[in-house]
């Protein structure tokens, strides 16, 4: 068979709804391009930023005789996943007092939700054969890639609701008791994406009620830890409230993607909480048994990196102010934003959600028609469903990116 016949059956796939927006973006001409669609941090140049804490920890690297290349055990680099679940759960938590915590180095967030569901597919007893995992209606696309490539069935229950551009929480209660008991729901911990909305800690508190009351088990994505309130802590709220009641089931994915600006080192973990320190040795035999045959042992780079600014004081005090410098940037832009609209466009509508919202996105609540018009005329690229990534805009590019939305929103609506 010649190679030619060999792969003649293979039809190109769908480009990626989030990256391909990047590519289209470098190839585009434009002077007035602006690419809102992947989130990833910009600085007020609208230049990816390298974190001073970062640059710290990467100095002190350079120098440092231990920091050689060697493997790392299976599940990560210890310095690393000792400090990344305390960040997560608390120094106090009492799963990791008791030994009854997993943490397993990861490939980044999606790493973590990857092994995560593998696990799950493994050993989790299901209540339906089809192994259905709930997710937030909308989410992130690759939720429903990665749970459907390791054999779970993603099925969407109703978090949104498009016509007051907030949390559906009556709807989503409901679908939370009406689910089989011991089903496993995906939780977004803080910052959901695509939306930018949370439920308040009240809510949450209900939330953690049904879950136990249903034995729910929840997977909790953590991707934004500081972007929601620019303090780790208080973003890290429903993951220790689930936590700290010990009644609910729970594995939590981490990424430090964001929070440090680590994108291409893809360092994150999964956490797992179990019910004793021999069912977590069972547990992370068996996660070591995944990730040994898919990645090995997982990169070091970034995990001596985090390791560092989240342990040595001087750069855990910077990456803080770190954080806050990119929150109350996104923060920022969210009002000018909003304040364009409002006053100086005065554009058809209400745009309270943009400053309610929360994280790195907003969902701004324009149809497909519109952003294909936003990507193909004004060439300021945004994902389909009407999501921008907050940290594109900067002083230099908002008042023309507000300026297109008030031109077809007024457009589409013939006003
Ligand atoms: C996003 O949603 O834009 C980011 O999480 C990047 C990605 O991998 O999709």
């Amino acid at each position: 068979m010649s190679t030619n016949e060999l792969w003649s059956h293979v039809k190109p796939g769908p480009p990626d709804a989030i990256l391909a927006l990047s590519d289209m973006y470098a190839k585009d001409t434009s002077e007035n391009k602006v690419n809102l669609g992947i989130g990833a941090y910009r600085d007020e140049h609208g230049k990816p930023w390298i974190l001073p804490a970062v640059q710290m920890a990467k100095e002190q690297l350079v120098h440092d005789p231990q920091a050689n290349h060697e493997y790392q055990p299976i599940s990560g680099f210890p310095p690393f996943t000792a400090a990344a679940c305390r960040l997560l759960f608390g120094e106090d938590a009492a799963s990791i007092k008791e030994g009854r915590l997993v943490v397993n180095q990861t490939i980044s967030g999606t790493g973590a939700n990857h092994v995560g569901a593998s696990f799950l597919q493994h050993f989790y007893s299901f209540p339906t054969e089809d192994k259905k995992i709930y997710v937030t209606d909308p989410s992130w696309p690759n939720h429903y890639a990665i749970f459907k490539a390791v054999g779970l069935t993603p099925t969407s229950y109703p978090y949104y609701d498009a016509s007051s551009r907030s949390l559906a929480f009556d709807k989503m209660m409901s679908a939370l008791n009406d689910m089989p008991d011991g089903s496993v729901v995906l939780l977004h911990a803080c910052a959901h994406n695509p939306t930018g909305v949370d439920p308040t800690e009240a809510q949450w508190r209900e939330m953690a009620d049904v879950f136990a009351k249903k034995h729910l088990f929840a997977f909790f994505d953590s991707a934004y830890q500081g972007f929601a309130s620019g303090d780790p802590a208080k973003d890290a709220f429903a993951v220790r409230l689930f936590e700290s009641r010990g009644d609910i089931g729970m594995l939590v994915c981490q990424s430090f993607a964001k929070n440090a600006g680590l994108y291409g080192e893809r360092i994150g973990a999964l956490h797992v909480v179990t019910g004793s320190k021999e069912q977590a040795e069972a547990v992370g035999s068996q996660l070591n048994l995944i990730v040994r045959s898919e990645m090995s042992t997982e990169p070091v780079y970034g995990a001596r990196i985090v390791a560092k600014i989240l342990t040595e004081p001087e750069m855990r005090a910077e990456w803080d102010r770190n954080i806050q410098t990119m929150s109350q940037r996104i923060i920022q832009m969210r009002h000018a934003l909003f304040d364009l609209l409002t006053q100086r466009f005065k554009t058809p509508g209400t745009w309270n959600h943009i400053v309610d919202q929360t994280g790195m996105f907003s969902y701004l609540g324009i149809d497909e028609a519109m952003c294909h018009r936003l990507v193909t005329e004004g060439h300021i690229y945004l994902v389909k469903t009407g999501r921008i990534s907050m940290a594109g805009l900067n002083p230099g590019n908002v008042e023309y990116v507000a300026s297109w939305i008030d031109k077809v929103v007024r457009e589409r609506a013939n006003l």
